[in-house]
């Protein structure tokens, strides 16, 4: 288990930081729900469940880093994108972009307790897509840290394929 761009291994319990974000969310990374995020595709080839954890371990390093909230924000970053269906073939009362946040957050609220931060950043981390301006330095966090990992899922699956097409390319396709 890791994050995308990082060498850390989250399981490796001789090292500190893999331990201490583990422990964040030891709650709820092992709930059905949201191995369920699993099977569904987030960006290009990266699953719901891998996008999250990546938003999840940055968003808690950086809260880190601040001094801030980061087990709230780890928290969050699991449970942000907490709706079980594929938003390209499910038609919503809203767009997308607006009824997933709060699909989350009322399935998240069904898991497990939320405090305030957890709450405000699941449901605005569209913004500015959202319909309020988030509340806490937490939830920004979590809202510029989700649009940097889905930029970095896409550029990785851009590099495999550029790789795939050199490969095919110099005819040495397995
Ligand atoms: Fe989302
Ligand atoms: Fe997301």
């Amino acid at each position: 288990m890791k994050a995308i761009w990082s060498k850390r291994k989250l399981t490796n319990n001789e090292d500190e930081l893999a331990k201490e974000f583990m422990e964040c969310i030891k709650d709820i990374i092992h709930l059905d729900e949201v191995k369920e995020l699993d099977n569904f595709v987030q960006h290009c080839n990266t699953s719901r469940l891998q996008h999250s954890l990546n938003v999840a371990y940055y968003s808690f390093l950086w809260a880190k880093k601040r001094g801030l909230d980061y087990k709230s924000v780890a928290r969050a970053g699991i449970l942000h994108d907490l709706y079980l269906y594929d938003w390209r073939k499910v038609e919503t009362e809203q767009h997308h972009a607006f009824h997933h946040p709060k699909e989350a957050l009322k399935n998240a609220e069904a898991l497990t307790e939320l405090n305030e931060i957890e709450k405000d950043a699941i449901v605005n981390h569209m913004w500015p897509l959202s319909q309020s301006f988030p509340k806490y330095k937490e939830s920004y966090i979590l809202t510029w840290v989700d649009k940097y990992c889905a930029v970095a899922e896409v550029v990785v699956q851009g590099y495999k394929a550029v790789g795939r097409l050199k490969m095919f390319s110099r005819g040495v396709t397995s």
